[in-house]
């Protein structure tokens, strides 16, 4: 008796004998292959496409005929007319096995595809979202049998797709009926997959086939900037990206003043609330728009943010973050409706899925690092920084993982610098001074030329040159600390001292001089004392940090330092180490790892799994309260030198020698006390 049709897939290489006739899919299904569908099989989808190969594959040991799978049908035929099959593709729920074949099921077609990222180092998405799109024929209504029209599409859902126990809304009960008839008793629902105690839940439902789609928002909710990221829920993709400011700093920069002004204004911790609440809306129209959806196909929103913001995005008075022993309301993840939250740009059945906080001080936008850039899974000792307003730190290996946080305050996002600005076209972002002449040369946003390229000023004519942004001053204080303008006490020198007419005086200190437009009308664009002495608080605070850390952990030296924030990503190790914002470490062990902790959302929007492992990860890390720790304070005083007052940066020396200058006069700048004092003040 001939034997069954060998089939093998690619790339999985999984193979096996079917039945003559046995479709692609099913044959796909049977041997366990990852093959998508939407419709059930019905040729209307087009998710299962395949690639069959045809020939001689000796690797495979088979030989493929020309007519291993049954010839095309009226069903690929008409879907081929109306939308057009690409060259050589088959639909796999139509073309039926016959001989031997080799099939191949692009990355498109496969369920748990993966999302193509742009950091090589980072880790892999792979897509299973809570949310996803079900294509089912239900039975019409028996006057003999009689049934409701939900119960009907409930049950072919678990017919058709397996799934058990599905509820909905009122919403839904009250459309159920027109769409069915609508749709001629075949329907697409959006089922968003129960977690917790909640079962599978339909959210959405659209007569017939649904082509548009569904969508999830992640969003980095910061202190400074709302950060979001609009995904394709079926295949990952990022359609468009926005920032808006969180309109909440009106109500203070940093988050413990926002924590004073709830405790100081009856009702201020409701004002931030409808602030912030406001701003998403504003932004998830705005992305919508941008990427040409309609809002109401956003059906997911994933959220990561610090304790404070976290508490205010749900309306939780943050009054028990402000005082020890700093406790949250809730530590774990939440899973929430979008109109609880009064999020109701997007889709009326949204859910909300929120990221666990690691401690009072430590909050989800650390534990989607951690679930971005895995520490737990290091084998070497990994420094992870994400700087903002407020740095998130991990430190740690596959052994144990430690985090805390620490208060940066926002100069290193461009905030309370002289001639600071966001990160915009137009603004300096990086900065060269030539240690011999004094000389400095910039980018700025907007373009890829030096300033001293004789095409810049045309290039930037459209942009102009209008400030300073947060690498841009990191970069120029460190810079300038190389080019011996800065003495490591963090004073720039006088004309006198430093042999360049660009220090110049500045009340009783001194300023240099980066850019001087104000003969066009433009800025005037200098680096001030003041804006060192910003830098030097953050730097330290930063510092003291990741020192208490490895304190905790016993260890004087890590073995990789990866810098992480919207704006981490465009710091320069050079230039961080050179100011002493990190450890010292070999430089070609600093990288960039971009925004993690939206990436770390967008894994949990785009992966439902991840969902349960973060919880995993956050309950492994040990957190370290630095605002209780008394050697914090002494490691930020001993940090505001440049790079360091007393520790050794042995790697950074041999790659970076730094000249040995001193200014201090004994007047003018209040030096590292006046910081202390500033310090404490703020604390
Ligand atoms: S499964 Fe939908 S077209 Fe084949």
């Amino acid at each position: 008796m001939a034997q069954d049709p060998l089939v093998v897939f690619t790339p999985s290489g999984k193979r096996g004998r079917v039945a003559p006739g046995t479709t692609v899919l099913a044959a796909a299904r049977q041997l366990g292959v990852d093959l998508d569908s939407v419709c059930g099989g019905r040729g209307i989808c087009s998710k299962c496409q395949v690639a069959p190969a045809y020939g001689e594959f000796s690797k495979h040991g088979v030989t493929v005929a020309g007519d291993a799978l049954s010839p095309w049908n009226t069903v690929e035929e008409r879907y081929d007319s109306k939308r057009g099959l690409k060259e050589g593709r088959r639909l796999g729920c139509q073309a039926q096995i016959v001989k031997d074949v080799v099939i191949d099921v692009p990355p498109e077609s496969q369920v748990h595809k993966q999302v193509v990222r742009k950091a090589a180092t980072a880790r892999d998405i792979v897509m299973d979202p809570a949310t996803k799109l079900y294509y089912v024929e239900v039975e019409e209504p028996d006057m003999h049998e009689p049934s409701g029209d939900l119960e009907r599409l409930a049950r072919a859902l678990h017919d058709q797709w397996g799934l058990a126990d599905v509820t909905a809304d009122l919403h839904i009960l009250r459309e159920v009926q027109p769409v069915l008839r609508k749709g001629g008793w075949k329907v697409t629902v959006a089922v968003h997959r129960g977690t917790h105690d909640h079962r599978p839940r339909i959210m959405e439902i659209w007569p017939g086939f649904h082509e548009g789609g569904i969508y999830g928002l992640a969003i980095d909710l910061g202190s400074t900037t709302v950060a979001a990221h609009l995904c394709d829920l079926a295949d990952g993709r990022v359609l468009a990206s926005a920032g808006v400011m969180n309109p909440q700093i009106r109500f203070g920069e940093d988050l413990m003043s926002r924590v004073s002004y709830a405790m100081m204004n009856p009702g201020g911790d409701r004002e931030m609330t409808t602030a912030v609440r406001d701003a998403i809306n504003r932004l998830t129209v705005e992305i919508a728009e941008e990427a040409g959806i309609a809002p109401a196909l956003i059906m997911e929103a994933t959220f990561v943010c610090n304790p404070v913001m976290h508490h205010l995005l749900l309306g939780i008075d943050p009054v028990e973050l402000g005082q020890a022993p700093f406790a949250l309301a809730t530590a774990d993840s939440l899973t929430l409706n979008a109109r609880e939250m009064d999020l109701t740009a997007m889709n009326d059945a949204a859910r909300v899925f929120v990221l666990p906080c690691i401690a009072g001080h430590v909050g989800a936008d650390a534990a989607a690092v951690a679930l971005s850039e895995e520490p737990h899974k290091s084998e070497d000792l990994v420094l992870i920084v994400d700087v903002g307003t407020n740095a998130e730190i991990l430190l740690g290996n596959r052994e144990r993982v430690l985090a805390c946080s620490s208060p940066t305050g926002p100069a290193f996002e461009g905030a309370q610098i002289s001639a600071g600005q966001r990160a915009a076209p137009g603004a300096i972002e990086r900065v060269e001074i030539d240690p011999a002449t004094k000389t400095p040369r910039f980018k700025v946003i907007g373009s890829d030329l030096w300033s001293d390229d004789p095409a810049f000023p045309e290039a930037t004519a459209a942009t102009g040159i209008t400030g300073i942004c947060g690498s841009g001053i990191i970069e120029a204080v460190a810079e300038m600390r190389m080019a011996g303008l800065l003495d490591p006490s963090g004073l720039i020198g006088s004309a006198a001292q430093t042999g360049t007419d660009r220090c110049v005086a500045d009340g009783r200190t001194h300023a240099y001089v980066l850019h001087d437009g104000r003969a066009e009308g433009g800025p005037l664009i200098s680096v001030t004392q003041g804006d060192i002495r910003a830098i030097q608080l953050a730097k330290s605070a930063l510092y003291a940090g990741a020192r208490l850390l490895m304190d905790e952990l016993g260890v004087d030296a890590v073995d990789r330092v990866v810098l992480a924030g919207a704006f981490g990503a465009h710091i320069s190790p050079k230039h961080a180490m050179v100011l002493g914002m990190i450890p010292d470490a070999p430089l070609d062990k600093v990288s960039s790892a971009g925004n993690a902790a939206g990436t770390g959302a967008r894994i949990a929007l785009c992966n439902v799994t991840a969902r349960a492992e973060i919880e995993q990860i956050v309950r492994r890390i040990h957190k370290v309260e630095t605002a209780v720790e008394p050697r914090f304070q002494e490691h930020f005083v001993a940090a505001n030198a440049i790079p360091h007052a007393t520790a050794p940066f042995p790697h950074l020396s041999a790659a970076v020698p730094l000249p040995r200058v001193g200014f201090n006069t004994g007047a003018g700048d209040d030096g590292a006390e006046g910081g202390r004092r500033r310090r404490r003040r703020r604390a």
